[in-house]
């Protein structure tokens, strides 16, 4: 199969020095994409800046800085893949204005004007051919299981992986996750806490993206 994997976080400059971004370090994504490998599929992985090293056996390897690159590499990327999973934290919104100069102080309050990105995941869905599994990330501090559900179904997804970003072990820089999985035909399955890899191994094979098959435990 080929799969798409999509990691770390976007960067949306504001000027030639300065960018909004988040904190997701890639691991989970990364881990997702040394499981597909590890699983025998042909691999791309599309990542926004992050201080880690792809892992070995890539398909393809795709590095990208702002929301719109990412969007870009991986729309092309998913006409031919057999399944994506969106583990990337895109900025939902970038500086309306770039400045070619670095913007200078004064004593005034700065006021920035930020427009949406594109919500790639979104557009995937609409995309989504049959046949093509996709699976996205909802990462929350409040009502998690609300929240996953509307993005589930307003993404068009086959599954979402929930975690929660408040409490202790799981989350953007964490070595470790537990997440709670939820598909569209309505089941619910809960990854414990575990380090990112094997949780990564434990979402390919929950969700089908690794074909189960005898003798190799589900989670
Ligand atoms: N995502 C995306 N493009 C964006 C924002 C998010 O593709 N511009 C994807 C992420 O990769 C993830 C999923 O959408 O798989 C959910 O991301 P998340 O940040 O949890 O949610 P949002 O859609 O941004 O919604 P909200 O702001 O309401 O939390």
């Amino acid at each position: 199969m080929k799969v798409l994997i999509t990691a770390g976080p976007t960067r949306e400059a504001l000027d030639p020095m300065r960018y909004i971004s988040n904190r997701s370090s890639g691991k989970m994504g990364y881990a997702l994409a040394e499981a597909a490998v590890k699983a025998g599929h042909e691999t791309v992985l599309v990542s926004g800046p992050c201080s880690l090293t792809p892992p070995e056996g890539l398909a393809k390897f795709v590095g990208v800085i702002s929301a719109a690159e990412m969007a870009e590499a991986v729309k092309a990327e998913f006409q031919t893949a057999d399944a994506a999973v969106m583990c990337a934290a895109v900025a939902d919104y970038r500086p309306k204005q770039f400045s070619t100069s670095k913007i200078k102080k004064n004593d005034e309050t700065l006021i920035l004007e930020l427009e949406r990105t594109e919500d790639i995941l979104a557009s995937l869905g609409s995309m989504k051919k049959p046949g093509q599994l996709l699976i996205g990330f909802a990462a929350e501090t409040d009502d998690m299981e609300k929240n996953a559900l509307g993005k589930l179904q307003r993404k068009n997804l086959d599954w979402i992986a929930a975690n929660r970003l408040d409490l202790p072990g799981q989350g953007a820089e964490s070595n470790t996750n537990t997440v709670v999985l939820y598909s569209v035909k309505g089941e619910q399955i809960t990854i414990p806490l575990a380090s990112k890899r094997d949780v990564a191994e434990a979402i390919l094979n929950v969700t089908g993206v690794n074909k189960p098959c005898k003798g190799n435990s589900i989670i």
